[in-house]
């Protein structure tokens, strides 16, 4: 299971798609040898869906209380593994916002050793945003506030500990984050969470004999998984109760892109992106989905019927060449996630679709500041993440244009902005097609890619805490592919207190 030659060959996910003809019961990703594959076999287990977490609520004040603990989960069938999560041993209960709630948040690290929180996709005040300078050392509190600006939307939140972002989350410290509105919740959308509202974290582990993670960094790929698993279990079924199903697809996964796709190839219905709904329904048969990204698809169901929600093998390889002298990034793999039961015969009949979700809107960049970004290797513009540095100083409120291009000829990567929303504007460079529609936050780049972003900051001025950019493939985050920017007033310099954070932002509990 460790070796690392087998890693680099491209062989683990081969066959999952032949076995999906099979039997449910052997459903998954069993790789070529299954021997190096713990745990696989056995019945499909129901799919675990994350306790929603509404908070405790006064009027638009909401208070919520998280604990970052360590303990034993079931991730195999048959044997316990140790991991990390929030008010639980594995993940993080989904928390259900509203916009222009005003949100406190007790933050207890119940961990022996450091970790932090952010809030990915949401604007807010950057001390209030859990980058890496808001360490909560073992033992403390962090207790944020905001008040909810963003629109009805799907986002997380996970640690952002310096260097370690990576292994944190694939420990299991990873969320979802639920921003309802009015808008969207009067459209006839499936909302009954955990009924025909479900969420789906989507992640990829490997594991050693014994059942525990395996946390060795492969050379390039870092914690790149073989296991997929789904709210985090390996061979999960979701027997439906309605025709139509909202899934909301989180990948927390380190390093891998996932193809979205169902096992007949049906249609489905893509409604929001990173940051918000879609204007309509767009009808996709696949869809990439990269590491730290949202997508809310809808899809219909027939009653008793059986589909599989798989990854599918990109057939261009996401841009990146197929040979020896690169590292596999598992583009090619194919591989089950979800086994599906359409609902009982007497299950309503779904609604019409909405024709409209949302009004577009796009940023206004006529006279915006434009910026460019280059990213190769484990460096953006030729430097690597300096907590002491800080790479961009924003002085105004208006919309700005990031140029962001990959200038590796043979590795992906991808692109986040904190504290911002963005639609892409134009995307180059590359012959593969990604689906870039709607308000996101992070956006794909193939090898040669350029995208050219229209982004939207929240405007908290601040300058004495930073928000950051990175590639969020976490093991080049964690090697340096991160850069700093802060908001100021016009004018103003920024002041950023260094190092500091844990002192000024942590308590003891
Ligand atoms: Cu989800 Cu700075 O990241
Ligand atoms: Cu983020
Ligand atoms: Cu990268």
């Amino acid at each position: 299971m460790v070796g690392l030659p087998e890693l680099n060959r491209r062989t683990f996910f081969k066959g999952a798609g032949a076995l999906a003809a099979t039997a449910v019961g052997a459903q998954l990703l069993v790789g070529c040898n299954a021997s190096k594959v713990r745990g696989y076999g056995g019945s499909p287990r129901a799919l675990p869906i994350p306790p929603v977490e509404l908070g405790v609520r006064e009027g638009s004040k909401v208070h919520f209380t998280l604990v970052a603990q360590a303990g034993d989960t079931q991730i195999l069938p048959d044997v316990t593994t140790h991991t990390w999560g929030f008010n639980g041993t594995h993940l993080g209960p989904t928390l259900v916002m509203k916009s222009g709630d005003e949100i406190s948040v007790d933050v207890t690290n119940g961990l022996d050793e450091m970790t932090t929180v952010h809030w990915h996709g949401m604007k807010l005040p950057a001390v209030a945003d859990g980058g890496p300078h808001s360490p909560i050392g073992a033992g403390q509190v962090w207790s944020p506030e905001w008040t909810v600006a963003n629109e009805a939307a799907t986002l997380w939140y996970h640690p952002h500990t310096h260097g370690l972002t990576g292994l944190h989350a694939y420990r299991g410290l990873a969320g979802m984050i639920i921003v309802e509105d009015e808008a969207a919740t009067a459209l006839d959308l499936p909302q009954d969470y955990g009924v025909d509202d479900i969420p789906l974290v989507l992640m990829d582990h490997r594991f050693l004999e014994d059942g525990s993670l395996d946390e060795e960094d492969l050379p390039d790929l870092g914690l790149l998984g073989d296991t997929p698993t789904v709210n985090g279990i390996t061979n999960a079924h979701f027997a439906a109760s309605t025709r139509r199903v909202r899934f909301r697809l989180l990948n927390g996964s380190n390093m891998r892109f996932f193809n979205m796709a169902f096992s007949d190839g049906r249609q489905f219905q893509v409604i929001a992106s990173d940051t918000g709904l879609l204007d309509s329904p767009y009808e996709m048969s696949n869809l990439a989905i990269g590491p730290g990204e949202r997508w809310e698809i809808l899809v219909d169901l027939e009653p008793g019927e059986d589909v599989t929600l798989e990854s599918v093998g990109f057939a261009d390889n996401f841009g990146v060449p197929d040979d020896e002298f690169v590292p596999d990034f598992g583009m090619g793999d194919s591989f089950q996630l979800l086994t599906i039961t359409g609902p009982a015969e007497d299950a309503a009949t779904a609604p019409a679709l909405p024709g409209l979700l949302v009004k577009s809107t796009v940023p206004d960049i006529i006279d915006a500041p434009e910026r460019s970004f280059v990213l190769n290797t484990f460096s953006i513009n030729d430097q690597q993440m300096d907590m002491q540095r800080v790479d961009v100083i924003i002085d105004h409120a208006e919309p700005e244009i990031w140029k962001v291009t990959n200038d590796n000829s043979d590795w992906p990567h991808n692109f986040h902005i904190h504290d911002a929303r963005f639609k892409v504007v134009s995307f180059e460079g590359t012959d593969v097609e990604l689906f870039n529609e709607g308000w996101k936050d992070t956006v794909g780049l193939p090898p040669g890619a350029t995208a050219t972003l229209a982004v939207e900051f929240g405007h908290y001025p601040d300058p004495t805490w930073p928000y950051m950019y990175h590639c969020h493939m976490l093991y080049h985050e964690d090697q340096g592919m991160m850069g700093q920017f802060v908001i100021v007033n016009p004018g103003d310099k920024p002041a950023v207190h260094l190092g500091s954070g844990a002192a000024a932002a942590g308590h003891e509990h």
